[in-house]
């Protein structure tokens, strides 16, 4: 299925030349631009019509919730026979059934909408092109593309084949951006990516972090390294905050987290509570991203892709030098994330055992 995402970037990126010619001419301007301030950051906008593609998924759900709960209208891409059905209905919810390689067909479904949120797939995230182009189109003014994991911006982290598409993508948005038709009264197209490093819940409930249910743990690099990790709330909190904050977020990566932790952190908050032994087994990063550039060598019929992507992921995740602990830099308090503490982790741990 790579195999695709790489095929899906190359041919979206080769779009870049028609786009240039078509996205000044095709821009639709909202009515927010009738109001008067001369910074359109500052106009007031009273309700933000967001579109969120991928919204069934694990992190769609909650960002759908949150933006809902803002009072936000919201329209829902969902792929043709996608897992829409499973959505709540709501008075501000529309969901919109398309066509994720056609731009002419994403972009109808654009019209009114200030604000793209791309919650797609892993898989998806090569092939989000079409996706941007149709933003541009309909003259949507912020990006926010399916990121949310490890530092894109960390050179190392960068350069793992689960992190790639994501550089890439970022990349079509930043050249996007600047032939965007900006000017004093008018907001071009921009984007915000956000990094919120290992989804703390989710991945305590896959046994992604430490297995809480089995006892047992890989502890990689010694179990001691401490890395980011933000709850799908706090990642929906984060997303609802570029929205708020679009001045302050343009065109950058935005650091979120719920808490740094270690593994060995959280396997003592388990002991705390049920006094369970661990069985654990200790492993380099290192090793591991050579284990899944040897799974890729074998070719896209025969690798296990899923494996060898969720291998660079902890690479990108359990090594400081690949930027793993967001803290120095973080926007939790521009965007509203405010994070659990120590007490909160700990309830957050025995609540899964
Ligand atoms: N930091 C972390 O620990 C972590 C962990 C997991 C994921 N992530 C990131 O978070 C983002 C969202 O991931 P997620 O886990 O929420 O996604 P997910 O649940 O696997 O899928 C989200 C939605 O994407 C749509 N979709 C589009 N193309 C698809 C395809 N080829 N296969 C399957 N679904 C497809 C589906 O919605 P419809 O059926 O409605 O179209 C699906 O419900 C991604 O950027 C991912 O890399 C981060």
């Amino acid at each position: 299925m790579w195999r695709h995402v790489y095929k899906d970037l190359t041919d979206a990126t080769n779009l870049l030349s028609f786009l240039i010619l078509l996205s000044p001419s095709t821009k639709i301007f909202l009515s927010s631009t009738a109001f008067p301030d001369s910074n359109p950051y500052q106009r007031k906008m009273l309700t933000t019509h967001v579109a969120l593609a991928g919204a069934s998924g694990n992190l769609g759900l909650p960002i759908l919730d949150m933006l809902l709960n803002a009072g936000m209208y919201v329209t829902v891409l969902s792929r043709i026979n996608g897992n829409s059905s499973k959505l709540c209905p709501h008075q501000n919810l529309t969901i919109k059934e398309v066509d994720f390689t056609s731009v002419t067909c994403i972009a109808s479904a654009l019209s009114g909408v200030e604000v793209v949120v791309s919650c797609l797939a892993t898989l998806a995230i090569g092939s989000q092109n079409p996706l941007i182009d149709a933003a541009i189109a309909a003259g949507v003014k912020r990006f926010i593309p399916a990121e949310f994991g490890m530092d894109s911006q960390n050179p190392l982290a960068a350069q793992l084949p689960v992190c790639a598409p994501k550089v890439a993508t970022q990349s079509y948005l930043l050249d996007k951006s600047m032939v965007s038709n900006y000017d004093d009264n008018k907001e071009g197209f921009t984007y915000t990516a956000i990094a919120n490093g290992m989804f703390l819940d989710w991945g305590l409930k896959m046994g992604i972090l430490v297995d809480l249910k089995r006892h047992t743990a890989t502890l990689y690099n010694g179990g001691h390294v401490p890395f980011s990790a933000t709850t799908l709330a706090d990642v929906a909190k984060a997303v609802l905050g570029v929205i708020q904050h679009r001045e302050q977020t343009e065109n950058r990566v935005v650091y979120v987290q719920s808490a740094l932790v270690t593994q060995n952190q959280l396997l003592r908050y388990a002991r705390d509570k049920d006094g369970v032994e661990w069985e654990t087994v200790s492993k380099s990063t290192e090793e591991i991203r050579k284990e899944s550039l040897d799974e890729l060598e074998k070719g896209p019929e025969a690798a296990d892709v899923e494996a060898a992507m969720l291998g660079f992921c902890i690479c990108g995740m359990w090594d400081v030098e690949y930027g793993c602990d967001f803290s120095a830099h973080l926007d939790n308090g521009l965007l509203g994330v405010e994070g659990l503490g120590e007490d909160g982790v700990r309830n957050l741990v025995e609540s899964f055992l």
